[in-house]
């Protein structure tokens, strides 16, 4: 069984993105990048199974040579307090399937200082509005089956696991899951 995990959630509306007091978006801008490497690295190094650290090659490689970044077609948002600090971020890609196409969120993450309380949230939403102004109706998470705290914060926001089969998405029932 693979232990990476894809959650998908379909768009009927454009989502209204919650507010959280003193935090400000901001698109992704290359002077971005030390901050959003350190914020990586807090907020994967303690999971377990950990990822460990990127470098600013590593970002280039693993998301810059994506045709959605190089194109411009993507929603890269991050979210500063209002002292400055980044502290939280999620990348927004796309797939063209045969007769749709889908919306990938990459790297999801919010500064462990500043976990539950709606930020995590905030972001998936604004992600999602993003993916709306695109014209992406559905929208693709993807984990590991062990971190269980990403799995539930997916589905209490109303993700469903699936597996994509060619053009059509069959999801998991729920009883068959193991988060
Ligand atoms: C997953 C993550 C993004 C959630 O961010 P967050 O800001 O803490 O999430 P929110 O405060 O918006 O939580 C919304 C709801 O999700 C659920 N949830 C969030 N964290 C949870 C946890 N640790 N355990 C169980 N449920 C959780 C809760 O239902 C929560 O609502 P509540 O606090 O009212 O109970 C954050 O824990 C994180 O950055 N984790 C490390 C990186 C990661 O796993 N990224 C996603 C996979 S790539």
């Amino acid at each position: 069984m693979s232990p990476i995990i894809h959650l998908y959630r379909e768009l009927h509306s454009k989502p209204r993105v919650p507010q959280v007091s003193g935090m400000s978006l901001s698109s992704f801008e290359p002077q971005h990048l030390d901050a959003w490497l350190e914020l990586f690295r807090c907020s994967f190094a303690q999971m377990d199974p950990p990822v460990r650290p990127w470098t600013r090659e590593d970002f280039w490689r693993l998301i810059g040579s994506h045709p959605w970044w190089r194109q411009g077609q993507a929603g890269q948002l991050v979210w500063f307090q209002a002292t400055g600090q980044l502290i939280a971020s999620a990348i927004l890609g796309q797939v063209q399937l045969k007769s749709w196409k889908l919306g990938t969120l990459h790297w999801l993450m919010v500064h462990p200082r500043w976990r539950r309380q709606g930020v995590g949230r905030m972001v998936l939403r604004a992600v999602e509005a993003a993916a709306w102004d695109q014209g992406l109706r559905w929208i693709r998470a993807e984990t590991h089956r062990r971190w269980t705290a990403a799995v539930q914060f997916y589905q209490k926001q109303g993700y469903r696991p699936a597996t994509l089969e060619g053009d059509q998405l069959r999801f998991h029932p729920r009883a068959n899951f193991k988060g």
